[in-house]
């Protein structure tokens, strides 16, 4: 079976009737929104959007979308990641979502994590910059700051989040340590916020095409 369609069809059984959820934005939360679309369980759920795409995608497929301020709790969040290291912090971001995407999961009792065996790597960030979301006045005197923190920095060009706001891909030029980069630059004025989901406690389901695997931290 495909890696991502089996991750999803796992993480159904994390979801309860009558549950809010967070709908995490991606090929793989993707593929999870199309099979809660098609459960029972349909009926009773609404979702909390992490993006403007799945928002359209959910309420395409007749998923209730209700907005985050509306809502006391999620009870649990359904999303992806794009690299995930051996302590389960996630790099997120590779569609540009990582603000909501962080805002959901801080606002959720369970969060889930859905993904194919490729995104589990031995560090983070592996195979991409650390996603950073940036705000459009004076982006280059932000962008400098955050070199100056000993990263190189590319600006993901014909690219606005759904924030209004520019995503910058930050590669450390020297070792790191993830906590404390991911405070230094959230220190920084004109950073909105980072891709860097460090200490979040929550459950990963990861598929090889074959089975899958499920870790809890
Ligand atoms: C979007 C994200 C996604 O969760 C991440 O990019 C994974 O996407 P996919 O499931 O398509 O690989 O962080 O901002």
């Amino acid at each position: 079976m495909d890696k991502k369609l089996m991750a999803a069809k796992e993480a159904l059984n994390f979801v309860s009737p009558g549950n809010v959820i967070g709908l995490g934005t991606g090929t793989t939360a993707n593929e999870f929104i199309k099979l809660l679309s098609k459960s029972d369980l349909c009926k009773s759920v609404m979702g909390v959007a992490t993006s403007i795409n799945t928002e359209n995608l959910a309420t395409n497929l007749g998923i209730k979308i209700v907005d985050i301020d509306s809502v006391d709790k999620i009870d649990v969040t359904i999303d992806g990641a794009d690299e995930i290291d051996p302590s389960g912090n996630l790099l997120k971001g590779g569609g540009g979502a990582l603000t909501r995407e962080k805002k959901v999961a801080l606002s959720s009792r369970d969060y889930v994590i859905i993904v194919s065996d490729e995104k589990m790597v031995q560090k983070i960030p592996d195979h991409m910059g650390i996603p950073i979301e940036i705000l459009p006045f004076g982006k280059k005197k932000t962008i400098e700051s955050i070199e100056n923190l000993k990263f190189i920095c590319r600006l993901r060009e014909n690219f606005i989040t759904d924030n209004g706001n520019f995503i910058v891909d930050c590669i450390p030029s020297n070792e790191i340590d993830m906590s404390v980069a991911n405070r230094e630059i959230k220190s920084l004025n004109g950073v909105v916020e980072t891709g860097l989901f460090l200490n979040f406690k929550k459950t990963i389901i990861i598929s090889d095409g074959e089975e899958v695997k499920i870790l809890k931290n």
